[in-house]
């Protein structure tokens, strides 16, 4: 009798990163015989791929872990894990304190991904596998890739961050910097490019120094991808100001496959905070980087992170933020509250936490200076063509999504499937929020549908 193949469920929380390593555990789980299963109260495998950058990442983690108790006393013989930042941080504490989870891991477990969930079906064991992977360089594997890939793909080329940031949890969760090789990286890349991939986007916490204490660098690599005969299109994430080096900036008015789009963070625009962060550079170091990098090339786009209510920070020092993303006008903001996490250095400062409400004004009082801007600059594209990589079909409205060399989300409404995969001329008619809409310019122009909802730049932020 022929057995059903089992049915795995993957949800993902948080960064590009947990997105590729889902993708990862995916391929590995399907080459081994399982199947996606769209709906997780169907699936004999759930895993939670988790993000523990801030405590309401986590919340939201350990609140659907709760209403999954219902399923698993409805199903026991379901498989339900846990992986990714939550998994490495809590580790055998997460088992104890859920009593139906199954299986707890972290990042540099996701290769063995099969191994382990095979381990619980077979024995019912509860297992927690939570230590980084001690070999070092080779360690972050190549992509799984099947027959098929997407128009845009994520590809891993490090992981891990050794600087350390005083509020970020990432160096303890995913350990280390650790580069791949440029000759394994182009191997995927040229893989993922056989397959219809259009575009890459290279992922690294602190990609600036990928290929750290080898000769090989991120300029070397950008620039042999852009070698690469089918690729169109290469973005990455994500930089750190200190460590974007005038070979990275000068390429973005050199290269053409090189979007002119780049996420550079500054997280305060105070120089004493930023000295508590222990970020390495000053608000005078960063809008001589931006100066640098316009100057290279004036159209880029520059996305950045915020932070508010840093402990310490003062109504002064907070105003320098607000200041800085006046003078900076980014295309893309993301802020947020600053979120203590325990065992990070900046819990030394705990006694000087700035009260939720003042976190919460400051908040407000930047958004409303951010999103005029992102709003004006948005509405600057009406009228005018910009070249779209079409990514998907939204089955839902019935329109295309893609993105334009900035990373503007674009809806389309006239495109048809055969543009998926290929780089399209599109004339903006409308924007909103984070969004762009407009009308492929070689093609019939239908309705415009009628369900699609604006949507605020907020609603782009990482969970
Ligand atoms: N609290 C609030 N925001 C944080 N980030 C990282 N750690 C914290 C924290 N403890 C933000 C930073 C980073 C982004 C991914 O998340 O702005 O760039
Ligand atoms: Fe965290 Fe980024 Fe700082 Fe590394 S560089 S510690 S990932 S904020």
């Amino acid at each position: 009798m022929e057995v059903a193949p089992k049915k795995v469920h993957i949800k993902t929380f948080g960064c590009q990163m947990n997105v590729y390593d889902s993708n990862r555990m995916l391929g590995l789980l399907q080459e081994r015989g399982f199947v996606v299963e769209p709906d997780l109260r169907e699936a004999d495998v759930v895993l939670i791929n988790t993000c523990s950058i801030r405590a309401k990442s986590e919340q939201k983690v350990l609140s659907l872990l709760g209403e999954l108790k219902g399923l698993k006393d409805k199903k026991p013989e379901t498989v339900l894990g846990i992986s990714g930042c939550i998994g490495q941080r809590m580790g055998r504490t997460l088992l104890h304190r859920v009593p139906h989870l199954d299986l707890v891991f972290g990042p540099d477990s996701v290769d063995r991904v099969v191994p382990l969930v095979e381990e619980v079906m077979a024995r019912g064991a509860r297992l927690v596998e939570a230590e980084f992977e001690k070999m070092s360089r080779a360690y972050v594997q190549p992509a799984v890739v099947l027959d098929k890939a997407k128009p845009s793909e994520y590809l891993t080329i490090m992981k891990g961050c050794d600087h350390f940031c005083t509020y970020c949890i990432v160096p303890y969760v995913r350990g280390r910097e650790k580069s791949r090789a440029i000759a394994e990286v182009l191997e995927d890349v040229r893989k993922l490019v056989d397959r219809g991939t259009k575009e890459i986007v290279f992922l690294g916490q602190n990609i600036n120094t990928y290929g750290k204490g080898t000769e090989e660098n991120l300029a070397q690599l950008i620039e042999r991808a852009h070698e690469i005969e089918g690729l169109e299109r290469i973005r990455y994430v994500t930089s750190h100001p200190r460590d974007l080096g005038m070979d990275l900036i000068e390429q973005f008015g050199k290269l053409p496959k090189l979007m002119p789009a780049l996420h550079l963070p500054f997280q305060s625009g105070s120089n004493r905070i930023l000295k508590r962060m222990s970020r390495l550079y000053t608000r005078e170091d960063y809008l001589l980087k931006v100066e640098a990098l316009r100057k290279a090339c004036p159209e880029i786009a520059l996305s950045t992170d915020a932070i508010v209510g840093f402990p310490g920070e003062t109504e002064e020092e907070f105003e320098e933020t607000l200041t800085l993303m006046e003078q900076v006008k980014f295309s893309l903001a993301f802020m947020f509250k600053y979120s203590p996490r325990p065992g990070t250095r900046a819990m030394i400062y705990a006694g000087e936490e700035v009260p939720e409400k003042i976190k919460e004004a400051r908040l407000a009082r930047l958004l409303k200076v951010v999103y005029p801007q992102i709003d004006a600059e948005n509405r600057q594209y009406i009228g005018k063509i910009t070249p779209v990589l079409i990514e998907a079909m939204d089955k839902k409205d019935m329109n295309f999504t893609g993105r334009n060399p900035a990373g503007k989300l674009v809806h389309v409404f006239n495109a048809g499937a055969a543009c998926v995969g290929k780089v399209i001329d599109v004339e903006v008619t409308d924007a909103n929020g984070s969004n762009l809409k407009g009308y492929y310019v070689h093609a019939e122009r239908n309705a415009e549908p009628k369900t699609i909802k604006p949507r605020r730049a907020a609603e782009a932020l990482p969970a």
